[in-house]
């Protein structure tokens, strides 16, 4: 039997595999890349599928000057029961054939590291896939299955921000009452837990979580709220046509649709393509719809998303920054303020994590001052007005936070002593 086994922590943005070498329990390499595939045009339906994986796949796609199809947070399809299969280039694929593919690119970069084939690897979820009871079910299930089908045949699952707590832990010199929140791309999750130097080894944890939960809004819903509210105008929201004696809006649902992944990945745009022409014609050519029609017939989704993803990443660091798009005869420039973004275009999620958080306190009879540290992870923890709130309730001395792509990952492999 190996001496190494894996964590992995497939993201919804970014995934990881961390190699650790249980005699040492030590981690000797992690490795991560973006939760990306790209799936270049195939004319054959009898040669297999080409995929790429991670930040070549992006690469790849935009040397393909965007042919073939895209996709991007497909842990969210993960607990979808709607969602049972799509057609790649005349092939059925499932949710599990999918996510699959990114577990085996982990796999095989790991297992080339260290020139073997490990199959016995622990496995992160969050702490809420789907409030549904069956749906988180199918949710495991299918990661499960995936798993499996990668190459794996011992399988444990762990708690995202109970392997992140794991990874904290090892850093502390005595006991501590923390709360963990792992702010990530698809959602975002607490646990309460007593932390100790003296407890890392202890198999059995049960009695040190105090609470755990989470909800299922990250970084990707602040994505798409960005869009909606600065983007789709420049693709015709709002703009009108006429019906016989009526004055009616073009359908939302066009805008629904680009603001969120899930739709995107799976979009038949020939089909789509069709409808909009019929509305590009109602509404007399405006230019803002035939916007839309370009970013669907030139697949610009992935593009457009890059440029707002950048410019939520910079609101971190920047009072003001313009959200700048200029593709195609798409020209955007909508200046955004740190002040805008927070008060008014992220303002419903961030008040639900921010309700979530206090209640989750409450219910595991817990007040802000009693916590000693509040252990801060994900590419989330970094926007601004999630930081300032948690300062506000916690008090700066209590935020701490180590590597915020990694804690999640190594702590899945450290989890390894309790199954
Ligand atoms: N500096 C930054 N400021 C703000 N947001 C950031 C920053 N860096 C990354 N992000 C955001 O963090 C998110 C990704 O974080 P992370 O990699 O922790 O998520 P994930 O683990 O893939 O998702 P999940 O755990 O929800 O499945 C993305 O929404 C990304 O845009
Ligand atoms: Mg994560």
């Amino acid at each position: 039997m190996s001496k190494y086994i894996y964590g992995i922590d497939f993201g919804t943005s970014n995934s990881a595999i961390s190699i650790l070498d249980t005699e040492t329990n030590e981690i000797i390499k992690t490795f991560n890349d973006a939760s990306l595939i790209y799936f270049p045009q195939q004319i054959s339906s009898r040669s297999p599928l080409e995929y790429f994986v991670g930040k070549i796949a992006v690469e790849k796609y935009v040397e393909s000057e965007m042919q073939g199809r895209f996709m991007k947070s497909l842990k969210k399809i993960l607990p979808k029961s709607s969602f049972t299969e799509t057609r790649l280039y005349g092939k059925k694929i499932t949710a599990e054939d999918l996510v699959c593919l990114i577990l085996k690119y982990l796999k095989s970069q790991a297992d080339t590291y260290i020139n073997e084939n490990v199959t016995k690897a622990i496995f992160g979820r969050p702490v809420v896939f789907d409030l549904k009871e069956e749906k988180d079910k199918l949710a495991q299930e299918r990661l499960l299955r995936a798993a499996q089908m990668a190459g794996f045949d011992d399988v444990n699952f762990q708690m995202e921000p109970i392997a992140a707590a794991f990874t904290y832990e090892r850093n502390i010199k005595k006991e501590e009452l923390v709360l963990v929140a792992d702010l990530g791309g698809g959602t975002s999750d607490f646990t309460l837990m007593k932390l100790g130097p003296d407890k890392i080894k202890n198999p059995d944890r049960k009695n040190d979580i105090i609470g755990q939960g989470g909800i299922y809004i990250g970084g990707d819903n602040f994505d798409s709220s960005i869009m909606w509210n600065k983007g789709t105008f420049h693709f015709g929201r709002g703009l009108t046509y006429r019906d016989f004696s009526n004055i009616v809006d073009v359908p939302k649902s066009f805008y629904l649709n680009i603001c969120s992944w899930e739709k995107m990945n799976f979009f038949d745009s020939i089909r789509m393509q069709s409808n909009l022409k019929k509305f590009l014609h109602l509404t007399g050519n405006h230019p803002r719809f035939q916007n839309l029609v370009t970013l669907i017939k030139d697949n610009l989704g992935y593009a457009i998303f890059q440029s707002i993803e950048k410019t939520k990443i910079d609101l971190s660091d920047n009072e003001q920054i313009i959200f700048e798009f200029s593709k195609n005869g798409i020209e955007i420039k909508e200046p955004i303020s740190i002040e805008e973004f927070s008060k008014e275009i992220i303002i419903e999620d961030l008040t639900k994590i921010q309700d979530y958080l206090l209640g989750f306190l409450e219910k595991s009879k817990v007040k802000a001052d009693e916590i000693d540290t509040v252990f801060m992870t994900g590419g989330t923890s970094m926007v601004r007005p999630i930081k300032d709130f948690m300062i506000d309730l916690f008090g700066k001395e209590a935020i701490k936070s180590g590597d915020n792509f990694n804690s999640v990952v190594n702590g899945l492999s450290y989890s390894h002593v309790l199954f």
